[in-house]
């Protein structure tokens, strides 16, 4: 196993080229699943989770390959081809899908595709419970059959699915991600109520859109679906992350450096920008992407709570903490999505960070220098915000388990590496 060791201190400068999505990618990929024509998809990042989602619907009969890799402004995404000739296998198995939650949304195209599908149940992870109950009362309202019986969901819609009127109690990107899937093929209109807005889901909806779907709502609460009886193949390039870009933009702020994020939209990120203006950083557009700088003052401790989109995004939340960390006063950082999601507090205070913890909100008293340790990230955002505090902390700090990194940050290190952080990944022989 390897793990990250960063000697911090040194201010960051120059430039990183902003990845395609993961969370993006992840339900498009699951899109190839609709038609038996391929989907050919741009500016796929290189990530663990992909490889997952490759893995898994290539047992359900998807042909995927590597088409090549284009070079845009520098970046160099790859070019994946998904081929669903035919669907040979509507399960998705525990092993893939304890590996990955996001595995759970081949439901809906496998049962509006294949009238199908048998999914294993994701069970918790790190960050919260969360519970996949929406995903199946909506697909039910679809008319689908659906059961849980000994781990797995059984969904059957032997005679197609049928366009509803369903209202979520809540806002789920995943839930509307896979009802979308589903609503495409289904006879007649759908019309989805409270649904996430994240940039991904118009990501999403701009795929199924090339692929011959009929949506209208786009960026707003309520999707209308007219249900088509096939989708054909289509071209489609991922957009770039903009949590990888939230992250490179605190990593820049919290060394007091400059980077420009090449291919960065600011708009997808507005609630964390603002917040990252309050607080003493300058951001502004730059050729197509994004200039980030705090060369200049000190940052300020300002307050932040987590919001379904537009507002702050729960996947920058583990980040700002550590920003906040280093800055002057106090923030208050209140997290509403996940009931879990502040594993990273502990491992930040063995580094010196004063954080108190009270119910949802995490209350970040900035301290004058944090410290290397070594410390053990939990998940994904956890992971990062850990590499955020080191790269500030006198000293050196190691970072175990780093697998998590792997699955959402495309070469981290060498990002970082190239705008002059101390960093490296060594082989762990512990
Ligand atoms: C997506 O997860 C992202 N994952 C997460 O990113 C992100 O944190 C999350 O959205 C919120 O923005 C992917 O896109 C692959 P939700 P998802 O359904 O779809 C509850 C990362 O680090 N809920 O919007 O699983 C749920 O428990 C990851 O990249 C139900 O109660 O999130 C949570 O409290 C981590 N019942 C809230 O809704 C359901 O059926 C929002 O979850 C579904 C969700």
């Amino acid at each position: 196993m390897d793990k990250i060791q960063i000697r911090g201190g040194k201010p960051l400068s120059g430039s990183i080229v902003i990845g395609g999505s993961k969370n993006a990618a992840l339900p498009v990929m699951c899109a190839s699943l609709l038609s038996d024509e391929p989907l050919i998809l741009g500016n796929v990042p290189h990530l663990a989770d992909i490889t997952t989602m490759a893995n898994l619907l290539n047992q359900h009969g998807v042909q995927v390959s590597l088409e090549g890799q284009d070079d845009k402004d520098g970046h160099i995404g790859r070019v994946l081809s998904l081929h669903a000739k035919d669907i040979t296998n509507t399960t998705a198995p525990y092993d893939l899908v304890r590996k990955m939650r996001a595995s759970v949304l081949v439901l809906g195209p496998l049962l509006a595709r294949a009238g199908e599908a048998e999914v294993s149940l994701p069970g918790g992870c790190a960050i919260g419970t969360r519970p996949v109950d929406l995903h199946l009362h909506g697909l039910a309202q679809l008319g689908a059959q659906v059961s849980v019986d000994s781990g797995y969901i059984h969904a059957t819609a032997p005679k197609g699915l049928i366009g509803a009127h369903i209202v979520f109690p809540k806002v789920s990107v995943g839930a509307t991600e896979n009802l979308l899937l589903a609503a495409v093929l289904a006879d007649g209109e759908t019309v989805l109520e409270n649904v996430a807005r994240e940039p991904e889901i118009n990501d999403l909806v701009a795929c199924l859109a090339a692929m011959g779907a009929e949506i209208d709502g786009v960026g707003t609460a309520t999707l209308t679906v007219r249900g088509v009886e096939r989708l054909h193949g289509a071209r489609h390039d991922i957009m770039p992350d903009r949590i990888e870009t939230g992250t490179y933009a605190m990593a820049a702020a919290i060394t007091g450096g400059t980077i420009e994020l090449v291919g960065a939209r600011l708009g997808d990120i507005e609630a964390a920008v603002e917040r990252l203006r309050q607080a003493g950083i300058t951001i502004e557009k730059k050729n197509g992407g994004i200039l980030v700088d705090r060369a200049n003052g000190n940052l300020i401790g300002v307050d932040a709570e987590t919001e379904p989109y537009p507002g702050f995004p729960t996947d920058l939340q583990a980040q700002f903490i550590s920003l906040m960390s280093a800055a002057d006063g106090t923030s208050v950082v209140t997290e509403t999505i996940f009931e879990n999601r502040f594993m990273h507090v502990p491992e930040l205070q063995r580094m010196g960070a004063d954080i108190t913890l009270h119910g949802g909100s995490a209350i970040v008293r900035g301290v004058p220098k944090l410290t290397g340790a070594p410390v053990m990230a939990s998940d994904l955002r956890a992971s990062a915000s850990l590499v955020l505090a080191g790269l500030v902390a006198e000293g050196e700090t190691v970072v175990r388990r780093i697998y998590h990194l792997d699955r959402g940050y495309e070469r981290l290190e060498e990002k970082l590496a190239g705008v002059g952080a101390d960093i490296e990944r060594v082989k762990d022989v512990a």
